[in-house]
């Protein structure tokens, strides 16, 4: 079965979810660019958008149409090319127009799991639930028969048990995307031993015609993102920790996103990151990846008590922040949760006095949104670190801890074999979370 054939029926299982939802349209946009050329004139293909919540399914459908359109909009001259043979179509209005309808009526939405029987490449982005997933791959497996690839987004669970508890023979492998999956640039690769070469091939080229960065990641829980992220998340919960034995809990929360963000140099601090992913998920996914771990636990108190209080952060549908670890106001925290009462409390009530606790930030520290956009960003990001070892303060001081031990994580991601080498690692913590400078650098460790 060549390329063209293993899209000519693909199915995406969870397609109304955060996830399934950015790979049916990239899906869709795939399969379109191959329908439309002209050697497959008059070949078949669909894509069946397949979710449980049926109530969900038409703003799905709303939401890929929009997509669409901001797609073909950004490709009339290609289209053009596409549709030359179409001699009724005259504006850019009415090309565009004609690719959306092509398009959407590639897509079948629907609720049931038999839509799957057909489908030659099955798209999984159901809930984090590893049993869920097996019913589903096996019933999908034994009922259809032409042998189908299935590929998994799943952030945290080892591919080689699903393939095990599903029969999959190996047809089964990690696509993980990142969120949300038409904007982010990287896809986590997670072959298992008894892939095909075919399928690992077929694989690459299809994530290179989405435009992704392929890290290849092995089967161990977790992969690399999570592996990197649940454990720098944890150090920074017991960092919080050990802060509170001088100041209240929330105080120190403040104080540790703020070092994770401002000195870190990174898009967000990590109570903000969790609140993003969601308190819940991210608790969710360390019982997921601990069991699979020999010599560590990755379980936190703190997330369950949170969890327990109703606090989940996450976001709405129209995906603004929902309140977690911190409380938004358009975007931005302005509160801190204090879990000893279940109130927030505001920045402005106490954030000037831990400011002044932490200590002066040097000038050589520059904004997270500055340096990723500069040239010479090691550099620069060399020159802050460079400049915490010249104070002795107590930012500085956690922020140096902080990097080195986000650096020992990646390290330990290599020396586990998770990761092929540190440059993966950084890939996947440039591209994947947006930081300016991988964790696995010289910088942070020049520093005595
Ligand atoms: N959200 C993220 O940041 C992120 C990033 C990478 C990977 N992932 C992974 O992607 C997967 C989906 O996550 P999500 O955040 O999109 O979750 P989500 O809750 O937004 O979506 C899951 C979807 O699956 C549907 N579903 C549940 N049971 C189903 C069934 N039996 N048949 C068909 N559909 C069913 C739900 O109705 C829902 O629409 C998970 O494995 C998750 O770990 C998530």
């Amino acid at each position: 079965m060549d390329y063209t054939e293993r899209l000519s029926n693909v199915t995406v299982l969870g397609a109304a979810g955060k996830m399934g939802s950015g790979i049916l349209l990239l899906s869709a946009l795939e399969v379109a660019d191959l329908m439309l050329k002209p050697e497959n004139k008059g070949k078949h293909f669909v894509i069946n958008a397949v979710d449980v919540t049926s109530a969900a399914l038409p703003g799905l459908m709303s939401y890929i149409r929009a997509q669409i359109l901001r797609a073909a909009e950004k490709k009339t001259v290609q289209l053009r090319k596409l549709y030359a043979d179409r001699k009724d179509l005259i504006e850019n209005g009415d090309i565009i127009e004609a690719y959306i309808n092509d398009v959407m009526n590639l897509i079948r939405p629907g609720t049931r799991i038999e839509a799957a029987y057909d489908s030659t490449l099955v798209f999984e982005a159901v809930s984090e639930n590893a049993a869920l997933k097996v019913k589903l791959f096996r019933q999908i497996n034994e009922n259809n028969p032409n042998k189908p690839w299935f590929f998994t987004n799943t952030s945290s669970v080892p591919i080689g048990g699903l393939n095990k508890d599903a029969a999959l023979e190996g047809r089964i492998l990690g696509f993980h995307f990142y969120n949300p999956p038409a904007v982010q640039k990287l896809v986590e690769l997670i072959c298992i031993e008894q892939n095909s070469a075919g399928m690992k091939e077929f694989a690459l080229q299809l994530a290179k015609n989405m435009r992704k960065t392929v890290v290849p990641s092995n089967d161990i829980a977790g992969f690399i993102g999570n592996g990197h992220f649940m454990r720098d998340a944890l150090y920074g919960i017991s960092r919080a920790e050990g802060l509170s034995a001088g100041m209240p809990l929330y105080q120190a929360i403040y104080a540790i996103n703020k070092i994770s963000q401002e000195y870190l140099m990174r898009p967000m601090g990590i109570f903000q990151l969790i609140d993003y992913v969601g308190v819940d998920v991210v608790r969710f996914i360390m019982n997921v990846m601990n069991p699979y771990m020999s010599d560590e636990n990755l379980h936190s108190a703190l997330l369950d008590k949170l969890f327990d209080m109703g606090v989940k952060g996450g976001q709405y549908a129209d995906g603004s922040q929902k309140d977690g670890f911190l409380k938004y106001e358009k975007g931005r925290p302005v509160a801190v949760y204090n879990p000893e009462n279940g109130e927030y409390v505001a920045f402005d009530q106490f954030g000037a006095e831990v400011d002044k606790w932490l200590g002066q930030i040097p000038e050589t520290t520059i904004p997270w949104k500055n340096l990723v956009r500069a040239a010479n960003k090691d550099e620069l990001a060399a020159k802050a670190f460079g400049g915490y070892r010249n104070l002795n303060a107590n930012g500085t001081g956690i922020a140096l801890e902080y990097a080195r031990h986000s650096r020992n994580i990646g390290l330990k991601l290599v020396s586990d074999g998770v990761a092929g080498n540190a440059d993966d690692v950084n890939t996947v913590l440039l591209t994947g979370f947006f930081h300016a400078y991988g964790p696995i650098n010289d910088f942070v460790v020049k520093i005595n």
